[in-house]
Protein backbone atom coordinates (compact mmCIF):
# COMPACT_ATOMS: atom_id res chain seq x y z
CA UNK A 1 0.00 0.00 0.00
CA UNK A 2 1.29 3.00 -0.99
CA UNK A 3 -0.08 6.92 0.36
CA UNK A 4 0.52 10.27 -1.06
CA UNK A 5 -0.16 13.53 0.59
CA UNK A 6 -1.26 16.13 -1.36
CA UNK A 7 -0.89 19.97 -0.59
CA UNK A 8 -0.74 23.26 -2.48
CA UNK A 9 3.06 24.23 -1.83
CA UNK A 10 4.65 20.86 -0.43
CA UNK A 11 6.08 22.25 2.37
CA UNK A 12 4.07 22.53 5.18
CA UNK A 13 0.85 20.98 5.31
CA UNK A 14 1.91 17.54 3.84
CA UNK A 15 5.24 17.16 4.59
CA UNK A 16 4.03 16.97 8.27
CA UNK A 17 1.42 14.38 7.32
CA UNK A 18 4.21 13.04 5.50
CA UNK A 19 6.48 12.54 8.49
CA UNK A 20 3.75 12.02 11.19
CA UNK A 21 2.50 9.31 9.79
CA UNK A 22 5.25 7.54 8.75
CA UNK A 23 6.86 7.39 11.76
CA UNK A 24 3.96 6.53 13.25
CA UNK A 25 3.76 3.46 10.68
CA UNK A 26 7.50 3.07 11.63
CA UNK A 27 6.71 2.17 15.68
CA UNK A 28 3.56 0.21 15.11
CA UNK A 29 5.53 -1.65 12.24
CA UNK A 30 3.22 -1.26 9.72
CA UNK A 31 4.27 -1.90 6.07
CA UNK A 32 2.99 1.18 4.40
CA UNK A 33 4.90 4.01 2.31
CA UNK A 34 4.28 7.37 2.73
CA UNK A 35 5.06 10.33 0.53
CA UNK A 36 3.92 13.58 -0.34
CA UNK A 37 3.40 16.38 -3.25
CA UNK A 38 2.47 20.03 -3.68
CA UNK A 39 -0.09 20.93 -6.42
CA UNK A 40 2.03 23.38 -7.36
CA UNK A 41 5.28 23.93 -8.37
CA UNK A 42 6.25 27.23 -6.33
CA UNK A 43 9.39 24.97 -4.11
CA UNK A 44 10.26 22.71 -5.92
CA UNK A 45 13.45 21.18 -4.76
CA UNK A 46 12.99 23.09 -1.27
CA UNK A 47 13.87 21.46 2.11
CA UNK A 48 9.87 22.07 4.28
CA UNK A 49 8.96 25.51 6.00
CA UNK A 50 11.51 26.39 8.65
CA UNK A 51 8.48 26.80 11.58
CA UNK A 52 7.15 23.26 10.03
CA UNK A 53 10.49 21.79 10.35
CA UNK A 54 11.32 23.48 14.13
CA UNK A 55 7.44 22.08 15.08
CA UNK A 56 8.31 18.60 13.90
CA UNK A 57 11.40 18.43 15.83
CA UNK A 58 9.10 20.23 18.98
CA UNK A 59 7.16 16.58 18.96
CA UNK A 60 10.52 14.49 17.82
CA UNK A 61 9.63 14.02 14.37
CA UNK A 62 12.38 15.05 11.51
CA UNK A 63 11.02 16.64 8.28
CA UNK A 64 14.46 18.06 7.47
CA UNK A 65 15.43 15.65 4.63
CA UNK A 66 12.05 15.88 2.57
CA UNK A 67 12.18 18.07 -0.76
CA UNK A 68 9.43 19.75 -2.10
CA UNK A 69 8.20 17.94 -5.74
CA UNK A 70 4.52 18.56 -7.85
CA UNK A 71 2.35 15.96 -8.57
CA UNK A 72 2.86 13.93 -11.66
CA UNK A 73 0.78 11.93 -13.93
CA UNK A 74 2.44 8.08 -12.74
CA UNK A 75 1.23 9.46 -9.36
CA UNK A 76 -2.26 8.38 -9.63
CA UNK A 77 -1.68 4.78 -10.77
CA UNK A 78 1.41 4.55 -8.39
CA UNK A 79 -0.58 5.77 -5.22
CA UNK A 80 -3.59 3.47 -3.85
CA UNK A 81 -4.45 6.28 -1.76
CA UNK A 82 -4.08 10.04 -2.79
CA UNK A 83 -4.86 12.64 0.31
CA UNK A 84 -5.39 16.17 -0.38
CA UNK A 85 -5.10 18.52 2.65
CA UNK A 86 -8.28 20.76 1.57
CA UNK A 87 -10.81 21.27 -1.17
CA UNK A 88 -9.34 23.09 -3.18
CA UNK A 89 -6.28 21.17 -3.40
CA UNK A 90 -9.00 18.08 -3.69
CA UNK A 91 -10.33 19.85 -7.00
CA UNK A 92 -7.27 20.70 -7.90
CA UNK A 93 -6.41 17.06 -8.41
CA UNK A 94 -9.72 16.03 -9.67
CA UNK A 95 -9.33 18.56 -12.58
CA UNK A 96 -5.66 16.81 -13.28
CA UNK A 97 -7.09 13.62 -13.32
CA UNK A 98 -9.65 14.17 -16.15
CA UNK A 99 -7.25 13.54 -19.22
CA UNK A 100 -5.22 10.95 -17.36
CA UNK A 101 -5.41 7.28 -15.97
CA UNK A 102 -6.26 6.99 -12.77
CA UNK A 103 -6.50 4.01 -10.83
CA UNK A 104 -5.67 5.86 -7.14
CA UNK A 105 -8.18 6.32 -4.59
CA UNK A 106 -8.25 9.96 -4.24
CA UNK A 107 -9.99 12.12 -0.56
CA UNK A 108 -9.65 14.36 2.01
CA UNK A 109 -7.20 13.96 4.38
CA UNK A 110 -9.87 14.73 7.62
CA UNK A 111 -12.55 12.88 5.86
CA UNK A 112 -10.64 9.81 5.09
CA UNK A 113 -9.33 10.24 8.89
CA UNK A 114 -13.28 10.40 10.41
CA UNK A 115 -12.72 13.89 11.46
CA UNK A 116 -15.90 15.57 10.40
CA UNK A 117 -15.13 19.43 11.67
CA UNK A 118 -12.83 20.78 9.98
CA UNK A 119 -12.99 20.01 6.49
CA UNK A 120 -9.76 21.19 5.39
CA UNK A 121 -6.46 21.55 7.16
CA UNK A 122 -5.73 25.37 7.37
CA UNK A 123 -2.98 26.50 5.44
CA UNK A 124 -0.31 27.79 7.77
CA UNK A 125 2.01 29.88 5.81
CA UNK A 126 0.48 33.20 6.38
CA UNK A 127 0.80 33.09 10.32
CA UNK A 128 3.30 32.69 12.62
CA UNK A 129 4.39 29.46 15.16
CA UNK A 130 1.44 28.50 16.83
CA UNK A 131 -0.68 28.24 13.42
CA UNK A 132 2.47 25.03 12.74
CA UNK A 133 1.78 23.63 15.96
CA UNK A 134 -2.22 24.11 15.98
CA UNK A 135 -1.69 21.85 12.35
CA UNK A 136 0.59 19.78 13.82
CA UNK A 137 -1.68 18.39 16.52
CA UNK A 138 -4.66 18.61 14.11
CA UNK A 139 -2.67 16.03 11.85
CA UNK A 140 -1.54 13.98 14.10
CA UNK A 141 -4.54 12.89 15.51
CA UNK A 142 -5.90 12.32 11.84
CA UNK A 143 -2.83 10.31 11.82
CA UNK A 144 -3.55 8.79 14.53
CA UNK A 145 -7.74 8.01 13.33
CA UNK A 146 -5.83 6.70 9.65
CA UNK A 147 -3.82 4.17 11.88
CA UNK A 148 -6.83 2.84 13.49
CA UNK A 149 -8.48 2.79 10.59
CA UNK A 150 -5.80 0.67 8.72
CA UNK A 151 -5.25 -1.54 11.93
CA UNK A 152 -9.11 -2.35 11.77
CA UNK A 153 -9.05 -3.09 8.11
CA UNK A 154 -5.50 -5.34 8.74
CA UNK A 155 -4.13 -2.98 5.99
CA UNK A 156 0.11 -3.33 5.68
CA UNK A 157 0.43 -6.53 8.17
P1 LIG B 1 1.40 24.16 2.03
O1 LIG B 1 1.51 25.73 2.38
O2 LIG B 1 0.44 24.04 0.86
O3 LIG B 1 0.83 23.57 3.27
O4 LIG B 1 2.79 23.69 1.70
C1 LIG B 1 1.83 26.69 1.42
C2 LIG B 1 3.12 26.88 1.06
C3 LIG B 1 3.46 27.85 0.14
C4 LIG B 1 2.47 28.63 -0.42
C5 LIG B 1 1.15 28.43 -0.06
C6 LIG B 1 0.84 27.45 0.86
N1 LIG B 1 2.82 29.64 -1.35
O5 LIG B 1 1.91 30.34 -1.83
O6 LIG B 1 4.00 29.79 -1.70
Amino acid sequence: MKVLMVCLGNICRSPLAEGILRSKLLKSGIAIDVDSAGVSDYHTGEQPDKRAIEVADEFGVDISSQRARKVQDQDFTEFDLILAMDKAVLEDLQFITQSIDVTSDIELFLNYSGLQDPVDVPDPYYGGHQGFVDVYKLIENACERIMDRWQMMDVGS
